[in-house]
């Protein structure tokens, strides 16, 4: 049975005193995993607020590079430095806004792996290609970049998300269907490296996801929670989702 997780990427988002009235009251239910992803500058106040809760830290991206000359660049030894355990890599705003590859979320992957961080690894179609019938080739390519790099069994350490772009910041929530086929072919896809570490692998759902769909997304089969935006910027939406899921 996998334990559900649920993840907060407040994107580029937030300011001390808003961060402090979001953590102060905030309570993870028990009952799966409650991850909050706020800017890096953000990284070492919430990793105060939190601190002794159960709601871990992670970031939103990482430097595939060692420490070094990479002038506006943060490690993952950074990360670590601040408290931090989970890193969203390959993000479709990233990938589409800053130029990352399937090699370069790959390698991104990686060195989360290597320094011990736990990776959200995201993937997802483009309304484009959903509508060109590719979806599910779009989501397969992703994820075999990401497997030459990276075992199964280390993925199931992090988690995948599955945020088709169409469906992120928009309001339009893929249906429960349309999400669980994907996540089904991601886990058949697994199966074929590594069929026992396969079943473990959490496959995280993003795109709209609100208190009023959560239910309906995090019953299905190989929906093992979710990735949120814009509802996890206000604490009792993101709570509800939690409940949600737990
Ligand atoms: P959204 O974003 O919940 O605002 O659609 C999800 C994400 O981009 O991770």
């Amino acid at each position: 049975m996998r334990r559900k997780l649920v993840a907060a990427n407040w994107k580029m988002n937030g300011s001390f005193a808003a961060n402090a009235a979001w953590a102060v009251p905030f309570r993870a239910p028990a009952g799966c995993d409650v991850v909050v992803c706020p800017p890096f500058v953000y990284l070492g106040q919430m990793a105060g607020l939190l601190g002794g809760s159960a709601v871990e830290l992670g970031a939103q991206n990482l430097s595939s590079e060692k420490l070094g000359a990479f002038t506006g660049e943060v490690a993952g030894e950074m990360l670590l430095d601040c408290g931090v355990r989970w890193v969203i890599v390959g993000h479709s705003e990233r990938r589409a806004l800053y130029g990352e590859t399937d090699t370069v979320v790959a390698a991104k992957t990686a060195r989360a792996l290597a320094l011990g961080l736990r990776p959200i690894v995201c993937v997802g179609e483009t309304l484009e290609e959903r509508e060109a019938g590719r979806a599910l080739a779009v989501v397969q390519r992703q994820i075999a970049a990401v497997l030459a790099q990276a075992s199964v069994a280390q993925l199931a350490g992090g988690a995948l998300a599955y945020e088709p772009v169409w469906a992120i910041g928009t309001g339009r929530t893929a249906t429960p269907q349309q999400a669980q086929e994907v996540h089904a072919a991601i886990r058949v896809q697994l199966a074929a490296a590594d069929a026992a570490a396969a079943v473990t692998v959490r496959i995280l759902y993003g795109g709209s996801v609100k208190p009023s769909n959560a239910q309906e997304l995090f019953t299905q089969p190989d929906i093992d929670g979710g990735l949120i935006g814009g509802a996890s910027l206000v604490a009792a939406d993101f709570a509800a989702i939690c409940v949600a899921a737990c």
